[in-house]
């Protein structure tokens, strides 16, 4: 909707123009798992990545998000029905902040978001979350940003949120400067049947979040090989997704996600997210892998295990996780749409 202009007196009876919006949006947008991984920012503020990256949307795991701006004094957030402040609220302020300054309204806003998955699922929730965000705030403050653009200001509150925006399989590439730094589709949801059957071994909160493990990614001495090799895995992943070449894909994506973890546990001070339950899964999925099941793992900043496969695998691949040693939980879903608007 766009802004309504309502002419108004000031308390000096003086005419002024007040631009008020006074408009509601609600969007919705899927989390993401990255096959080739963003760690480390070359700026942190902006959150431009010192690498491009590669994700599956993930169908049905998505963050639903109400944007209204009003009257009020100032932003208010509620996740899953908790009023959020402070730090949570601030980076959500942040974006409407953005927001405003392209609408040119002064409006505060009430924001309203849930995720229709499990929370501490240990699924990055902030994809979804800063994905639906940045469209039910730009929908609601009257503008109507391109695909670009959207993703532009999703990765402004969380660097995977830009990849959150368009559908299917998705490129954020690095790009030269701010306004480069973007992610497009490189193939459409029903491209490939590919399934992520998430193996849940824990649901506590992370210690250290992704945006404090960003900024000391470049202590680790394995940071510099990792992000100067960035280009071939892209090419293998990116090739391995438009051929649906299994194993090469399997083989890629093990490889980043180790890559990145070692990383993880060389940087100052050291990160280590995986758990023995973690580990377990790494060598049963190798294991059935050896024995010609198409299964790979990779692992985001936490303990649970995104084991990727075929979908007409995904439901012996269910099973046998349910039977492995600290598997809490299995969450299956395949390859999901863009943002949307939805009201
Ligand atoms: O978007 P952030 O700041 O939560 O970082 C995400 C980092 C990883 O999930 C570990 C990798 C990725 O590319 O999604």
């Amino acid at each position: 909707m766009r802004p309504a202009i309502f002419w108004a007196s000031d308390y000096n009876f003086k005419k002024v123009l007040i631009k008020m919006t006074h408009s509601t949006s609600t969007s919705v947008a899927c989390a993401n798992i990255a096959f080739i991984k963003y760690w480390g920012n070359r700026d942190n503020a902006l959150r431009l990545p010192v690498n491009g990256s590669i994700s599956m949307n993930l169908d049905g795991l998505f963050a639903r998000t109400t944007v209204a701006f009003n009257s009020s004094k100032s932003d208010s957030l509620l996740i899953n029905d908790y009023a959020v402040t402070g730090k949570g609220l601030d980076r959500v302020s942040s974006i409407l902040d953005l927001v405003r300054g392209m609408a040119n309204i002064q409006e505060k806003a009430e924001v309203k978001s849930e995720n229709n998955f499990p929370a501490g699922a240990g699924i990055a929730s902030s994809a979804a979350a800063f994905g639906a965000l940045a469209l039910a705030a730009s929908a609601a403050a009257g503008l109507n940003l391109s695909e670009a653009e959207l993703s532009r200001l999703a990765r402004r509150g969380s660097g995977s949120a830009a990849r959150s925006i368009p559908a299917g399989f998705v490129e954020w590439q690095m790009g030269k400067d701010e306004e480069d730094s973007y992610a497009f589709s490189i193939a459409q949801a029903d491209h490939w049947a590919l399934m992520d059957c998430i193996a849940v071994v824990s649901s506590a909160h992370k210690k250290t979040g992704s945006t404090e493990g960003h900024a000391i990614a470049s202590t680790s001495p394995l940071q510099n090989a990792r992000v100067e090799d960035t280009l071939r895995r892209l090419e293998i992943c990116r090739r391995a997704i438009l051929d649906k070449d299994f194993e090469s894909f399997a083989n890629i994506i093990e490889l980043d996600s180790d890559m990145m973890h070692a990383v993880m546990m060389t940087s100052n001070p050291p990160l280590m997210y995986w758990q023995n339950a973690t580990v377990g899964i790494f060598h049963a999925v190798r294991e059935w892998r050896g024995r010609g099941l198409p299964v790979a793992y990779t692992v985001d900043a936490g303990a649970n295990v995104h084991v990727i496969c075929p979908s007409d695998y995904a439901k012996e691949v269910e099973e046998k996780l349910r039977e492995l040693p600290g598997v809490i939980n299995v969450l299956v879903a395949g390859a999901g749409g863009g943002a949307r608007v939805i009201g």
